[in-house]
């Protein structure tokens, strides 16, 4: 890995004796510079092996939606941990995972009434492809196992939602000979878009499962922003043609597009929807795939073939629940919403300044996402280590500078945080 290797001995054992050992995401291991040491972290702070503070703005892939060490959620997993750490989901059932299920189909809109649980986006994504090819087959209609996707998507990395992400944001061109073939269209957000996939839907509808999207906000795929109206569009155009709808809310799921969901705020119901990430609220693998009764009751049946056969060794495990009740309890009990329109109004305010800095194409804000989109950034690696000089953990992809900080973040940590995009962002061209 690039970076000062002389500076080796001053790290802790751990770092110096493990790094050689692992292989890290989504990284060229010969060059990129080394991960940061973490030794704690708490509240929106990453607290690194010599000391340093940083303000964290991503919130660990936007997981930790209500900072790091939450009280209440560490003596939940506590207290389960005593009790019951895992026991396997098949044959038996325990209190978290029957709670967390019955508490998330109470907040989802009614009828996604029927939760399958699993261990990471990828995974829920699959699931939920595997539901929608199924629900087909169950109800006699072999050959739909194609589903239109959306360019900018991204779904995961395994092989299933690699072959629904655009291969450009889901970084997967290579893999053209493994995925099976979907049709990866434009967003319907113009009427000729909306015309063109009515009439390929009229075409292809025979062989399509299902559309699958992420609603308000493509993540992953650059921190895209689309309306209500695609999704209003989406819905009916998969009603028209008989197509099963699945909501992607990965990322946009518990409250970071400004409403809990964002199904929600568009007023529109998938037939599934896939949860993961702030489910546990940055602190287990877990994640949800949400059918409806109509999807579930084609598989309702006296016939073992119409069984949905997965099952992962970790399947809601019982840690990952009890935190994920918890994590729900403060959803409940605090302002986490108005948290949300804070920061959002915070972000707005502070990246304002950067729209009329030279290499800007654009500032945009969506609940707690704030998107500074540059023309091009030239080196990602430089851009991140400036701002960790500036104090902060930001971590800019493509040409896209974002922050999706906690919805617990002080206000002063967050002017710290847009002050860095702001001086980062001009410094780049100066
Ligand atoms: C919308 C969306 N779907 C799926 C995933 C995959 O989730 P995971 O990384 O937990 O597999 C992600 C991850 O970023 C995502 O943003």
């Amino acid at each position: 890995m690039a970076g000062d290797t002389s500076k080796k001995n001053e790290l802790p054992g751990w770092y110096a004796g493990g790094l050689d050992h692992v292989w890290l995401p989504y990284a060229q291991m010969k060059t990129a510079s080394p991960p940061l040491p973490v030794v704690r972290t708490h509240g929106s702070r990453i607290v690194l092996a010599d000391g340093r503070e940083l303000i964290d703005g991503v919130a660990s892939w936007w997981t930790a939606c209500h900072g790091y060490n939450q009280p209440h959620i560490k003596q939940a997993v506590e207290r389960q941990l005593n009790e019951l750490p895992h026991v396997m989901f098949g044959g038996l059932a325990h209190e978290q995972a029957l709670t967390l299920a019955r508490r998330l189909t109470a907040l989802l809109p009614d009828d996604l009434s029927r939760v399958f649980f699993s261990d990471s986006g990828s995974v829920a994504v699959e699931v939920a492809m595997k539901m929608a090819v199924q629900y087909w087959i169950n109800l006699g209609q072999r050959g739909r196992s194609q589903f239109v996707a959306f360019k900018g998507g991204y779904h995961g990395d395994t092989t299933g939602a690699m072959a629904v992400s655009d291969a450009e944001s889901g970084m997967h061109a290579l893999f053209g000979g493994l995925l099976p073939k979907n049709y990866i269209v434009d967003l319907p957000d113009s009427a000729e878009r909306a015309a063109a996939l009515d009439k390929l839907l009229g075409e292809c509808a025979g062989a399509v499962a299902g559309i699958i999207v992420e609603p308000l906000v493509q993540g992953a795929g650059g921190m895209k922003f689309h309306d209500a109206n695609v999704l209003k569009k989406l819905r009916a155009l998969a009603d028209k043609h008989d197509v099963l709808l699945i909501f992607d809310e990965i990322f946009t799921g518990f409250g970071r597009t400004g409403t809990l969901f964002a199904c929600e705020a568009a007023g529109v119901k998938p037939d599934i929807i896939t949860l993961s990430k702030a489910l546990t609220g940055g602190t287990m693998p877990l994640a949800a795939t949400v059918a409806t009764r109509k999807v579930f009751d084609a598989f309702w049946s006296d016939d073992p073939k119409k069984a949905l056969m997965h099952g992962p060794s970790y399947m809601a495990n019982a840690l990952a629940c009890a935190a994920a009740n918890a994590s729900l309890d403060l959803f409940e009990r605090e302002p986490r919403l108005q948290q949300v329109a804070f920061v959002s109004a915070a972000l707005l305010r502070g990246l304002e300044p950067c729209r009329n800095l030279p290499g800007v194409k654009d500032v945009r804000v969506k609940g707690a996402i704030g998107v500074v989109e540059m023309e091009r950034i030239g080196n990602l690696d430089a851009v991140r280590a400036r701002f960790v000089e500036e104090g902060v953990f930001v971590r800019p992809f493509g040409n896209v500078i974002y922050l999706t900080p906690a919805f617990t973040i002080a206000t002063d940590e967050l002017e710290t945080l847009t002050g860095a995009v702001t001086k980062v962002v001009r410094s780049l061209k100066s």
